[in-house]
């Protein structure tokens, strides 16, 4: 591989959607931020200089950064935030790794405008496993507040109840024309008839699962989060924050007069407001030779029909669909034995209001969210410097509940949320343990769907059911020979989902629910693996220029 340079300077923008303009937090002053490419076994030096007086720092989503935690990102996990004035190189090499990831702003909700497309070539000469498409479309899903983000979800934790949703679904950071103003911010693809197209398919939405379709065209799904998938058709998709997904489209032959919509509008399970818009772009066909009028000044004629809202059927038999290539030279790796078994509940809950606060969620309790009944409180200095200095004491603890803490049980009494506890609370690993970690969704505010991205791995997705998962019957039914292999994978509303890898990379992985809104209530935790015994099995020294708290 080569070494490439990449510098990011994190500056003010201004932005106008909707009829409304406002100074954003950008990466080069574009929105969306820049395109990283690369290929596998790549090095990557990436510059973040910070001009604003947010704290920043930024994630490379799905990275697996073997050894090389310091540079994944998250805020007070690996690193400090990178204060105004500052600077930090983001060092990496990607290894075993090609496709489509995406890098954010990993701190409070500056990611709702920092974000951009990573796409992983394969290595020079390794072709794709599928004929190489006549061109390669990155379409980055965001959703547009209006208001600041910052503030929205500030108030949101002062008050105790929830934020503000958002005002628009984007693609590549246009609404489209179904919301006011937004005609002349559509993202137009213009494509030639009878060729195919690789869509590399992103969601960096904040708060949203998404359903995605374009008109009158077949989506041949081949890859998800950077893996190879078994291609299968599909008429829509569901991705959800987090998520990237590959399509390949094949343009009809000949030059049909009409344009199509692609639209993508939410999956939403749980109770709550949310912003129900629909965000559309246009795929329009190049007009014949010698053709006077264009069809691009009509709006199209043909809109996809996408699942009902809260259509967890769908989302449920899409989920069966992905199954990994498993070939000779892209195997599934399934960890066949386990040595740690983790049962975590997820999901959203109130938390005793505190003195002298009015708090505006149910009954006068404030919104909390969990994991095994721990809202995970954000420690002042990063998780990662403490753990490699030695210098835990008083920064976290390493009793994070194995197990649910309070029963619930989803056939008899409702699961009982009232009463989260907070702390800052880790899972410790020796090197290489095999695990399996099965995530039980028990929302008391309605049951809800949550896409669980875990840092530092990739994970097999072995099982996934509903109701209450059942240790004696289901774990005879995983698939344990081509199971989707992925980094974020939605908890089924109402369900489980069983997951399982090994903890190969040494380091502090933060694992959380992708809706910024749950990991704000405190749905995140973070596990971390030992160094092993051979030179190649520890984590890095810290870079010279690591932010400091
Ligand atoms: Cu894409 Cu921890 O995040």
């Amino acid at each position: 591989g080569i070494t490439r340079h990449y510098k990011f300077d994190i500056k003010l923008h201004n932005v106008t959607r909707l009829c409304h303009t406002k100074s954003i937090v950008s990466v080069n002053g574009q929105f969306p931020g820049p395109r990283i490419v690369a290929r596998e076994g790549d090095q990557l030096l990436i510059k973040v200089v910070n001009h604003v007086s947010n704290n920043i720092s930024i994630h490379w989503h799905g990275i697996r950064q073997l050894r090389s935690g310091w540079a994944d990102g998250p805020a007070y996990v690996t690193q400090c935030p990178i204060q105004k004035g500052q600077s930090y190189v983001y060092n990496f090499t990607i290894v075993g790794q090609r496709g489509t990831l995406f890098w954010h702003a990993h701190i409070s909700w500056l990611r709702a405008t920092v974000y951009g497309p990573m796409v992983i070539l394969p290595k020079h000469g390794v072709p794709y496993p599928f004929a190489k498409p006549y061109k390669e479309v990155p379409i980055i899903f965001g959703e547009w507040f209006n208001a600041d983000p910052e503030e929205v979800i500030s108030q949101a934790l002062q008050t105790g109840g929830g934020p503000n949703v958002s005002d628009a679904y984007t693609i590549n950071g246009l609404p489209g024309p179904l919301y006011k103003c937004s005609t002349e911010d559509t993202f137009k693809l213009k494509v030639k008839p009878g060729k195919t197209y690789l869509l590399r398919l992103i969601n960096a939405a904040l708060n949203d699962e998404l359903f995605f379709s374009i008109a009158n065209h077949t989506l041949t799904v081949v890859e998800v989060d950077a893996i190879y998938v078994k291609p299968f058709e599909t008429e829509t998709l569901l991705i959800t924050p987090g998520q990237t997904t590959n399509v390949l489209i094949k343009t009809k032959p000949g030059y049909p007069s009409a344009t199509f919509f692609m639209t993508a509008r939410p999956y939403v399970t749980g109770q709550g407001t949310f912003d129900n818009s629909t965000v559309a772009a246009i795929l329009e066909y190049e007009s014949p030779p010698n053709s006077v009028h264009s069809s691009s000044s009509m709006l199209p004629l043909f809109k996809p029909i996408l699942p009902a809202l809260n259509d967890t059927f769908f989302a449920t038999n899409f989920a069966s669909k992905l199954c990994s290539l498993a070939s000779a030279q892209f195997p599934a790796n399934v960890p066949q034995k386990v040595d740690k078994h983790f049962l975590f509940t997820v999901g959203l809950g109130t938390s005793p209001c505190q003195q002298n606060q009015t708090c505006q969620g149910p009954n006068g309790t404030k919104l909390a969210a969990s994991v095994n009944n721990v809202s995970f409180a954000m420690p002042t200095t990063a998780l990662l410097q403490a753990h490699f200095f030695g210098q835990s004491n008083g920064v976290y603890t390493p009793d994070f509940p194995s197990s649910p803490i309070i029963p619930f049980n989803y056939a008899g009494i409702p699961p009982n949320n009232t009463m989260v506890g907070n702390g800052t609370k880790v899972v410790v690993l020796p090197f290489n343990t095999t695990v399996e970690l099965v995530m039980q969704d028990t929302s008391i505010l309605g049951a809800e769907s949550h896409p669980l991205h875990l840092h530092g791995f990739n994970f097999f997705v072995v099982g996934q059911g509903f109701g209450n998962f059942d240790t004696n019957k289901d774990p005879a039914k995983f698939n344990l020979v081509d199971p989707i292999e992925r980094n974020t994978v939605g908890v089924p509303s109402g369900g489980w989902v069983a997951i399982r890898f090994q903890a190969d990379n040494p380091g502090v992985w933060f694992m959380h629910c992708h809706l910024e809104v749950h990991t704000s209530w405190g749905l995140k935790m973070a596990w971390i693996v030992l160094d092993g015994k051979l030179p190649n099995q520890k984590l890095l020294p810290p870079p010279a220029d690591l932010p400091k708290c």
